[in-house]
Order: C-alpha cells, then structure tokens, then sequence
C-alpha cells in the first residue's frame, strides 16, 4: 500500500463547481481549504452547510496552505486571485469562458487562443496549469463518481503542458472517482471548451477518444500519458462509490 501523502487541495471559489469538489475531495480524504471572495468566516457560512469537513481561508492565505490549487471562480473574475503566490503550485483550471454569465471578454473574445493558454499566461512561470473538471456540470460531478473498473465510470479529460503536473491531476480525477483521459497541451483545450461537443455530455472513458488519444502529427511531441494509451491506475481510487 503506497504511503505517498496526498496532495492538500485548495479551492479559490465556493460556487457551484467549488463546492461539488470540495464535497467530493472532502469524502475521499483530502484535506480541502477553500475560498470564496469574502472573508473565511464568510466562507465557513457557506461550508458549514455545504462542504462539511472543507476549511474556511482567506484567498490570500490558500496558495500557502495548499498542493494543488483549482481555480473555480467566474473566467472575469480569475484576474483578481492571488495570481503570483501561485508560483510552484500545480494549478487547476476548471474555467469557461460563457459570455452569459461572464460577459463579453475582449481578451478571451478576439483570441485565437483557448483560454486557459491566456491563463496560463497570466501565472507565473513555474505555476504548472492543467485544465480538467471544466466539461462536467457541477451536479454531474457529484453524481457521476464510480468506483475504478465499474462500466458505467465516466471519463474526465486531464490536458497540460508539464507531464508530472498532468499526472498527479490525473490520480486526483481518478480517486474522486472518474477516468481521467490524456487529452493533449493547453494550445488543444479549445476541444473542451463551453462550446465543444464533449460539454455537458458525461462518456465512459471506453467510448470518449473526443477528448484525447488523437494522432500525432510528425515532430509533435508526445503528449502527457499517451506513450502508454493512458493514465496508470493508481491505488487510492474511489472505491467507496
Ligand atoms: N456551474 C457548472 O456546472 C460549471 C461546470 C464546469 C465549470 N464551471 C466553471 O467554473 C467556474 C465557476 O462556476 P460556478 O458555477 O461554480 O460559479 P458560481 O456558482 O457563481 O461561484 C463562483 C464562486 O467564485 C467566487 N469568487 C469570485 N471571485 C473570487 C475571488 N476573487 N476570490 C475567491 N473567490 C471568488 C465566488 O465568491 P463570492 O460569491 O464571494 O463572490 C463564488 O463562490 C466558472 O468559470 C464556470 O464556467 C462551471
């Protein structure tokens, strides 16, 4: 049995989506610390009934208290995180960008970019950003978890530039209790977006190549976890589900 600690989690937004994982990591074991834009007594309001067992904190404080961060605020909102304390961290970016609730963006509207290669940009150098969690809805998260190797288990796309960073990401989606999937660089993620085909539509990772394992071009190099067709099962997955 491996004895690798896990990962403390933190979580900058106490919304829909900050709350389902919260929830989700919070009842896989995971130390959780989350933040909303108030006060962490304002926060602990919202957990108390919401994500019992997550911890309060002030967004300020999360980056020192966390491993991994996750970044579950509204797209027009992320600018005003604690962007450069983020330095070292593998970052999580569950994001869209969804004009009805965001707004027009002019930096996100006219790029020809995805966006979380502009919020990549937006990090310091050494923050390694993976996007995943982005295309489920937050009820989908909560209720789609399954135990490794049930059939009806759901696939969750994983897709970074830094393969350790994707990796550990990658354990992470699987404990919660989804198969995480390959799915390319940041420059790739527009396939994921709020207006792809993979949006709201929850596959078994068996029928879901719509968010990864696609061709190489020649010269291209290999991406994260496709060397081998995929991820390695890790050993703590959710087997409680
Ligand atoms: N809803 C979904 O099903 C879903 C699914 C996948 C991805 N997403 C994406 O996830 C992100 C969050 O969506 P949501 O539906 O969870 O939004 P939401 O319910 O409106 O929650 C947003 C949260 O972000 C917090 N926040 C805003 N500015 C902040 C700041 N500067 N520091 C810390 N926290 C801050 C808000 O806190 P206050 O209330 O204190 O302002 C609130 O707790 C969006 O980019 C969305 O596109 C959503």
């Amino acid at each position: 049995m491996s004895t690798t600690p896990r990962p403390v989690i933190g979580i900058f937004g106490a919304g829909k989506v900050g709350i389902a994982l919260a929830r989700l990591a919070v009842d896989t074991g995971y130390t959780v610390h989350i933040a909303s834009s108030g006060t962490a007594a304002d926060t602990a309001g919202v957990t108390r009934y919401f994500a019992p067992g997550a911890l309060a904190a002030d967004g300020h404080d999360l980056p020192a208290l966390a491993d991994i961060l996750i970044i579950a605020v509204p797209l027009r909102r992320f600018r005003e995180l604690p962007l450069g304390a983020m330095a070292g961290h593998i970052v999580i970016d569950v994001m869209n960008y969804w004009p009805p609730i965001d707004g027009t963006l002019p930096d996100f509207e006219t790029a020809d970019r995805p966006t979380s290669a502009i919020v990549r940009d937006a990090l310091p150098a050494s923050a390694r950003l993976v996007k995943s969690f982005n295309h489920l809805c937050y009820h989908q998260l909560e209720e789609l978890p399954r135990p490794a190797g049930a059939s009806d288990r759901v696939s969750l796309a994983v897709a970074g530039n830094d393969c350790a960073a994707v990796e550990t990401v990658a354990a992470f989606v699987d404990d919660l209790g989804f198969d995480p999937v390959p799915s390319g660089s940041l420059e790739e993620s527009n396939m994921l977006e709020a207006n792809s085909g993979v949006f709201g539509h929850p596959r078994p990772a068996s029928t879901a190549p719509h968010i990864g394992h696609r061709p190489r071009r020649v010269g291209q190099s290999t991406p994260c976890g496709q060397r081998s067709g995929g991820f390695a099962r890790t050993s703590g997955s959710a087997a409680r589900r």
